[in-house]
This record gives C-alpha cells, sequence and structure tokens, in this order.
C-alpha cells in the first residue's frame, strides 16, 4: 500500500460560517470547492448539521450540481437527513454523531452500541448507490461493528491526536491510529481520517500507508486568511505527498 496516493477530501462547512455570520451570500462555498478542486483536492466534504448552523440545503443542492469531483456528505443518522441524502445521492455519505451544543463533531459514532439504529441507514444508503462511511474513534470494537454493519469506508477520528501537543501522549494517539488503520484494511475496510488536521499534524498521519483518504476542513479555511484558500490547499498537499514518498 506504501506509495498509494493518498486522497485529500476538502470541507467547506467554516466558508458558510463565516458566510452566516453576516447572513448573504458572500463567502460562497460553493466557490470555494471549485477553487479546491482546482487547487488540488480529490473530494469535496460538506456537513449539513441539524441546526443549520453552517451548510445550507441549497449549498448541497448547488454543490451537486456544480462539483466536478465527489462530494462526501457528513450528516448524522436521523430520517431527515437521510431523505435530503436519497434525493441527493452524492458519491458518499459519512455518518457522523451529533450533538447540538457542541461546537463541532466531538467523538466517533458509537456503532457497536448503536448498531439496531444505524444498520437501516448503511443499508438504505448503500442500496441507493452511496458509499458509506462510518466516523469514528480508532478502537477495535467499532471497526468490527462497522465491518458487521456493512459499511465499505470508516474515517478514523483525529481529533486527540491534533489536541494534544507534541510528545508521548501525541505518539500514543498516532500509534492507535496506525493500529486502527491497519486492522481496519485487513479486515476489507477503506481508511479514511481526519477532524483537527493542520500543517504540523498531517504528516505522521499522512505517513500511515493503510489510509486513502484525509478530510481536512477548518485549519485550511483559517490559513487562507493569511495565504489564500488554493495556496492552503496546495501546501497541505504537499504536505501529504511529502510524508507519502
Ligand atoms: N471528518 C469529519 C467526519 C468531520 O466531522 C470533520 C469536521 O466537520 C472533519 C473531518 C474535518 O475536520 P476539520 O474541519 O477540523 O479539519
Amino acid at each position: 500500500m506504501s506509495g498509494t496516493k493518498l486522497r485529500l477530501g476538502v470541507n467547506v462547512d467554516h466558508v458558510a460560517t463565516v458566510r452566516n455570520a453576516r447572513g448573504g451570500r458572500h463567502p460562497d462555498p460553493v466557490r470555494a470547492a471549485l477553487l479546491a478542486a482546482e487547487a488540488g483536492a480529490d473530494g469535496i466534504t460538506a456537513h449539513l448539521r441539524e441546526d443549520r448552523r453552517h451548510i445550507s440545503d441549497d449549498d448541497i443542492a448547488r454543490l451537486m450540481a456544480e462539483l466536478r469531483v465527489p462530494l462526501n456528505l457528513e450528516m448524522a443518522a436521523t430520517d431527515e437527513m437521510l431523505t435530503i441524502a436519497l434525493r441527493h445521492r452524492p458519491h458518499a455519505v459519512c455518518l457522523v454523531p451529533e450533538k447540538r451544543q457542541e461546537r463541532t463533531t466531538e467523538g466517533g459514532l458509537d456503532v457497536a452500541g448503536g448498531h439496531n439504529h444505524l444498520a437501516p441507514f448503511v443499508s438504505t444508503l448503500s442500496s441507493a448507490g452511496i458509499r458509506v462511511s462510518m466516523f469514528i474513534e480508532a478502537e477495535t470494537r467499532q471497526l468490527d461493528a462497522a465491518k458487521s454493519i456493512g459499511a465499505p469506508v470508516v474515517e478514523l477520528h483525529t481529533g486527540a491526536y491534533c489536541e494534544v501537543a507534541p510528545g508521548p501522549e501525541r505518539e500514543r494517539h498516532l500509534k492507535r491510529l496506525q493500529t486502527a488503520a491497519d486492522y481496519a484494511t485487513k479486515i476489507g475496510l477503506e481508511c479514511h481520517a481526519g477532524h483537527g488536521l493542520g500543517y504540523d499534524t498531517v504528516g505522521p498521519v499522512a505517513a500511515i500507508a493503510a489510509l486513502a483518504e484525509l478530510n481536512i476542513g477548518h485549519f485550511l479555511v483559517g490559513e487562507a486568511i493569511f495565504i489564500g484558500f488554493e495556496a492552503s490547499i496546495r501546501r497541505m498537499r504537499e504536505a501529504m505527498d511529502a510524508a507519502r514518498a
């Protein structure tokens, strides 16, 4: 697997966060998504939250109409979101846990404990030709549960790894990610990772040969303030490629 190109999914949620601060149209996350694709993004990710705090229903419709790269729709496992996903049929859906009060997606989905609730979502989305991914913590029991529920893809939560300072604790988180990614591919799951990644944390994760895709958003949008969105994506792409080389 070493040397396989690692895909970069660019999450445009926080372009919408800035737009929504004033309630108008600028900056447009769809324009950002098109620019991201030009800058080397292999796909675009957008999270339609229950409270619509950033991405809107109209953004999803426009992304589906205008994008020429795959759209990965992040969503909670609710009936409302299922109806929306089936209407648009994006390339992929990543099922994430969602709490209204949280600032961002704070933990992984409990696939092991939520099997009965989640199974119909996975089968209905899969039957519609949508590639289903489960956003989980790097734990064997969650990987086994994702496999048994029939999801072809998992995304490992990198938040805890990114939040701690460099040192032994970060190394421990990295090791967990590495072990989980290896195990995921061993049991036949495609493995992605994301949340909280930036230039100083992406290298060791990108070097994990079992990973096929990273999804990165907040840092890229923040860095765009200083160097521009295209440049921030190109630099991330270079950091990923350098770590893989
Ligand atoms: N992957 C998943 C499943 C997420 O929920 C998020 C945040 O929306 C990301 C990746 C991207 O995280 P960040 O914006 O911190 O790069």
